[in-house]
C-alpha cells in the first residue's frame, strides 16, 4: 500500500505525519524549535532549525512506522505563512527569517498605502497590507538593513525553503504565495504591477504551482539525511491555513472552518476571488485548484487561554501534574461551573495586537466588568467567550461578503474542549462539528501529496474518502440570545478603548 508524508513547518515545531491512502494515520513525529524575539514585537527563526527539525521528524516518523523511504509515494509540505526567508546568489540564508507574527513593519505598511494606494493594492493583490505579510518585510529590510538587502537574490516562504533543501527546486504554490502580497490572487501568478511599484525583481521569486502539482523530487543528499527515497515527488502543498482546511474537508461551499490554535482563524472556501477593498478579511487562493478562500485571523485565540494558564493557572498546572491530567481541563471545569456570560465579565483577546477585524498591532487585551464576586472560573470563561466573540467578528465579515454558512468545523488544540465548542455554537448560532482527522495542516499536506502522486483523482475526492464528521454541537436558544446581547457590548469596546490602548502601547515603548 502506498503511504503519504505530510510535513508541517509550524511556529513552535515541525510535525511529520505518515498517512495510509484510507486516511488512517500510521505514525507522527514532532520536533520543537525556539522563537527568537530580539526586540518587543519582533519574531524571528533560523531556517536551519526548521531543516534540522524536518530531518529528525522524517527519520523518526519512518522509524516509528516501520516503513522504508520507498514506501512513501509522495511528500506534501505545509507551513507557517508570510515569513520572509532571504537567500544570496549562492542560496545561503542571509539573516534569520522574519515571521508572520512579527509586528515591526507598521511604518512600511503605511508607506505602501501612501506610495501605491489602497485601490491599486486591492486591485493587484486582493488584500489589505498587514504587518505580518511578506512584502512590507522586504521594504523593512531595504530601509533598515540595506547591506543585507543588496545581497538578496531569492525570497522564499518557510515551507518553500524546506522544499529547496529537499529537492533543490525554488518553487511555491498559490495558497502560501497569496500571503506575500505579491501574488495576483485573481490570476494565480506573481503581480508584475506590484513588483514594479515596489522595485522588486521577479527573478527573486520562485515559480508558482497549484498546490497538488509535483514541484520537484527528493535529492540523493536529502534522501541520505531523511531516510526518504531519492526521486520521491514533493508536491506544492499549502500555507498552514489552506492545508488545514483541506485536512478538515473544507473544500465545498457551506462548510466553513475555525481553527483554535495559538491564533484563531475563520475560513471559507469560495468559487471565485472575493476581493473587497477596505475589508480586513484575507482573500487568498485555496490549495484546491481553481478555488479561493476568505479568512479572518485573530492573533491570540488559544494563545489567550495559554497566557492565562501560564500566568494565573500555576495551581492547576501543579495539581494536574500530580493527577496526570491536562491543566486546561481543570481550568475549563471551573469555567463550566459559572454560567453563560461569566457573570457580566468580558475579555478582549488582543494580547498580541490584532489582525481581523482590527488590523492594529497596538490593540491590547482587557478584562472589563470585574467585581468582587468574580472567581477564577469567571475569568477563564470570559477568556473563552471573548475569543468566541472575536471569531464571530470574522464570521460576520464572511457573511457580509455573501459567504454561505451551514456548518462550522472546529479544529486545533482548543477544539478538544467540549465547553469551548458549546460556547462557539451558541455564539456563532451554527452547528459546530469536529472531524476524525485532528492533524490539520500536516494531514492536508499528505492528501495533497496523494493527489500529486495520482492516488486520488482530486483534492475534493481525497477529502471525501478520508474525512468524516465525528461530533456535532447545536446552538442552544436562550444562550444564543444572551451571547447576542453580550456580543453587541463586546463590539463597542475596541472603538471606545482604541486610543487608550495606543497610549498604553506608547507608554511601554
Ligand atoms: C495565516 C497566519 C497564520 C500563520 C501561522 O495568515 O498568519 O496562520 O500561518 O500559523
Amino acid at each position: 500500500m502506498p503511504y503519504l508524508l505530510g510535513i508541517d513547518i509550524g511556529t513552535s515545531g515541525t510535525k511529520a505525519l505518515l498517512v495510509e491512502e484510507t486516511g488512517r494515520v500510521v505514525a507522527s513525529a514532532y520536533k520543537e524549535y525556539p522563537l527568537s524575539q530580539p526586540r518587543p514585537g519582533w519574531a524571528e527563526q533560523d531556517p536551519e532549525e526548521w531543516w534540522r527539525a524536518v530531518v529528525e521528524a522524517a527519520r523518526e516518523v519512518l522509524a516509528r512506522s516501520g516503513l522504508a523511504g520507498g514506501d512513501v509515494a509522495g511528500v506534501g509540505l505545509s507551513g507557517q505563512m508570510h515569513g520572509a526567508v532571504v537567500l544570496d546568489a549562492n542560496y545561503r540564508v542571509l539573516r534569520p527569517a522574519i515571521l508572520w507574527c512579527d509586528q515591526r513593519t507598521g511604518a512600511e505598511c503605511a508607506w505602501m498605502y501612501e506610495e501605491i494606494g489602497q485601490e491599486k493594492l486591492y486591485r493587484w493583490t486582493g488584500n489589505p497590507v498587514l504587518p505580518g505579510f511578506t512584502a512590507p518585510k522586504l521594504v523593512w529590510l531595504k530601509r533598515h538593513e540595506p547591506e543585507t538587502y543588496s545581497r538578496i537574490r531569492h525570497v522564499l516562504l518557510p515551507k518553500d525553503y524546506i522544499r529547496f533543501r529537499l529537492t533543490g527546486e525554488l518553487a511555491t504554490e498559490v495558497s502560501d504565495a497569496s500571503g506575500t502580497l505579491l501574488l495576483d490572487v485573481t490570476h494565480r501568478c506573481w503581480s508584475g504591477e506590484i513588483l514594479a511599484a515596489m522595485g522588486l525583481p521577479e527573478e527573486w521569486l520562485p515559480r508558482v504551482y497549484e498546490s497538488p502539482e509535483v514541484t520537484g523530487r527528493i535529492t540523493p543528499e536529502a534522501a541520505a539525511l531523511t531516510g526518504l527515497m531519492a526521486g520521491t515527488p514533493v508536491v506544492g502543498g499549502g500555507g498552514d491555513q489552506a492545508a488545514g482546511a483541506i485536512g478538515t474537508g473544507v473544500v465545498v461551499e457551506g462548510i466553513i472552518s475555525t481553527a483554535l490554535g495559538t491564533s484563531g482563524v475563520v475560513f471559507a472556501m469560495t468559487d471565485r476571488p472575493h476581493t473587497q477593498p477596505g475589508s480586513a478579511l484575507h482573500s487568498f487562493c485555496h490549495a484546491v485548484p481553481g478555488k479561493w478562500h476568505l479568512m479572518g485571523v485573530m492573533l491570540a485565540a488559544g494563545g489567550s487561554l495559554q497566557w492565562f494558564r501560564n500566568q494565573l493557572g500555576s495551581e492547576e498546572v501543579r495539581e494536574a501534574a500530580v493527577k496526570n491530567i491536562d491543566p486546561y481541563e481543570m481550568l475549563t471545569e471551573q469555567a463550566a461551573e459559572v454560567g453563560t456570560g461569566a457573570g457580566g465579565l468580558l475579555f478582549l483577546p488582543y494580547l498580541l495586537g490584532e489582525r481581523t477585524p482590527y488590523p492594529d498591532p497596538a490593540a491590547r487585551g482587557a478584562f472589563i466588568g470585574l467585581t468582587m464576586r468574580h472567581r477564577k472560573g469567571h475569568l477563564v470563561r470570559a477568556v473563552m467567550e471573548g475569543v468566541a466573540f472575536g471569531l464571530r467578528d470574522s464570521l460576520e465579515l464572511l457573511r457580509q461578503a455573501g459567504v454561505k454558512v451551514e456548518e462550522i468545523r472546529v479544529s486545533g488544540g482548543g477544539a478538544r474542549s467540549p465547553l469551548w465548542r458549546h460556547i462557539l455554537a451558541s455564539t456563532f448560532k451554527y452547528p459546530i462539528t469536529t472531524v476524525n482527522s485532528t492533524d490539520g495542516p500536516a494531514f492536508g499536506a499528505a492528501l495533497l501529496a496523494g493527489v500529486g502522486a495520482g492516488i486520488y483523482p482530486s483534492v475534493e475526492e481525497a477529502c471525501r474518502l478520508t474525512i468524516k464528521v465525528t461530533s456535532r454541537v447545536e446552538p442552544i436558544a436562550p444562550e444564543t440570545d444572551a451571547y447576542d446581547r453580550l456580543y453587541e457590548i463586546y463590539k463597542s469596546l475596541y472603538p471606545l478603548l482604541r486610543d487608550t490602548m495606543h497610549d498604553l502601547t506608547k507608554f511601554t515603548e
